[in-house]
């Protein structure tokens, strides 16, 4: 793959039908849970990223065996318990959501865990989940950043605990702890996606959920063994939301993306961006042992307006932010996003990277530590060059870069290109496939 991605020209018009590839929190998810089960677990249409193949590479160092054959991969898990003599080394390369789930699934190593992770993962906050797995009573070398090195206990203990940032990461390392717990352990938990609850209610755990305003009162009984999976992975809405937005911003263009995830707890993106005028659609609509499938039908919209957009839609966007910031960027008017301290802790502080890209193509906007203003145009059209680089890898920012690229015209240079195969390694194949 060539590194740097050179844009010079606007994408034609297109209307066609696509579909993306599996979704990362699902596939992780299977991946993990079906180490724990000593029987054949199989999945369809896994996402076949690196975030997803650390995971492999993890379960298999603690001794699950993996096989892939074409569009299916067969798992038979090591089981509840970690059998594996000396200390255990594991690397998450870029995966927040691996390397802070798998530390609860290890609550009951009581061989040493020691974690890795890329330059991005290593600046990341792996407190919220040092914090309550301590409560369990593991012990832990660091307070806040990997490196680490975790020693769990045999038989933890059941928690209590208020996860109050809405953080999915932190309440599925909770819930994974707890599932190996002798007892109840009780999360009251800040709204955010919702795939491990519907998994584990799935394959019959002992879970209940009371669902208040603005949390969850989850409580899930440990237990000894787990049943296998087989799933048929949906496709990710938050890669979606790339050529979503794609459409929206292009002319003449129309898009029907087949066979998405369309979980409440992430389609925030939607809402925003119909609140803004966009022309977006829900076909198909059907349920998938838990999650709600659809197709995404959408179109290219030339009246887009403002938002003050509501922090109760944060969680369910959380990823799809820096995308959303380029329709704020053409549409009429000035549009407010606040309480996004967690945009900063993602794989790059992802307010500073959209401040900076919104500069770059001459958006006037006002930046605080958890909130942007954006100063709209709708006649935003671009002749410069720009060059974006340096951002971490992060792969949400080369997407974003290459969306602004496609729509808002200039002469783009955008490095690490190589940053997609984290989460969406056919992002460029597709866009290739649409610009035919
Ligand atoms: C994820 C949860 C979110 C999200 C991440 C994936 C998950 O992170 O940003 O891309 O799979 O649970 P937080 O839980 O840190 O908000």
């Amino acid at each position: 793959m060539k590194k740097i991605l050179n844009i010079k020209k606007k994408i034609k018009p297109f209307n066609k039908s696509i579909f993306v590839e599996g979704d990362k929190s699902l596939s992780i998810r299977w991946v993990l849970i079906s180490s724990l089960s000593k029987k054949k677990s199989i999945a369809y249409n896994l996402l076949k990223s690196e975030d997803v193949m650390s995971s492999i590479n993890c379960i298999k160092t603690l001794g699950s065996k993996v096989k892939f054959v074409q569009n299916k991969c067969e798992i038979i898990g090591s089981g509840f318990h970690i059998k594996k003599k000396g200390q255990i080394y594991l690397n998450a390369g870029n995966s927040g959501t691996l390397g802070r789930v798998i530390l609860g699934l290890l609550i009951n190593s009581k061989k040493k865990i020691k974690l890795i992770g890329d330059k991005s993962l290593s600046r990341r906050d792996f407190s919220r989940v040092i914090k309550p797995l301590k409560k369990f009573g593991a012990k832990f070398n660091v307070k806040k950043n990997l490196p680490l090195i975790m020693k769990g206990l045999e038989n933890p203990k059941p928690i209590k605990y208020f996860e109050t940032r809405g953080s999915a990461q932190c309440k599925t390392s909770i819930m994974f702890a707890a599932l190996k717990s002798k007892g109840t352990t009780e999360i009251k938990a800040k709204k955010s996606r919702n795939h491990t609850e519907l998994l584990f209610k799935y394959l019959k755990i002992p879970i209940e959920i009371k669902k208040r305003k603005n949390f969850d009162v989850i409580k899930l009984k440990g237990v000894k063994k787990i049943n296998s999976l087989n799933y048929r992975v949906p496709g990710d809405i938050s890669s979606c939301a790339f050529f979503i937005v794609l459409t929206i911003l292009s002319d003449n263009s129309q898009l029907l993306i087949k066979n998405v995830n369309v979980n409440p707890s992430r389609t925030g993106v939607i809402k925003i961006l119909k609140r803004m005028g966009a022309i977006i659609n829900f076909k198909n609509q059907k349920i998938y042992k838990g999650e709600k499938i659809a197709d995404i039908f959408v179109k290219s919209s030339k009246k887009l307006r403002s938002i003050d957009c509501p922090k109760k839609w944060n969680s369910s966007a959380i990823d799809e932010f820096l995308i959303i910031f380029l329709v704020a960027a053409k549409a009429k008017g000035i549009s407010y996003f606040k309480s996004l301290d967690e945009l900063n802790q993602k794989e790059s502080p992802r307010l500073i990277w959209a401040s900076k890209i919104l500069n770059l193509i001459g958006i006037e906007n006002i930046m605080t530590s958890n909130s942007l203003k954006i100063y709209g145009n709708p006649n935003l059209l671009l002749k410069k060059k720009i060059l974006i680089k340096n951002f971490l890898k992060d792969h949400r920012v080369f997407m974003m870069s290459t969306i602004a690229a496609l729509t808002f015209g200039g002469n783009w240079k955008i490095k690490d290109a190589d940053s997609i195969k984290t989460s969406f390694p056919k992002f460029l194949k597709i866009l290739r496939e649409l610009n035919r």
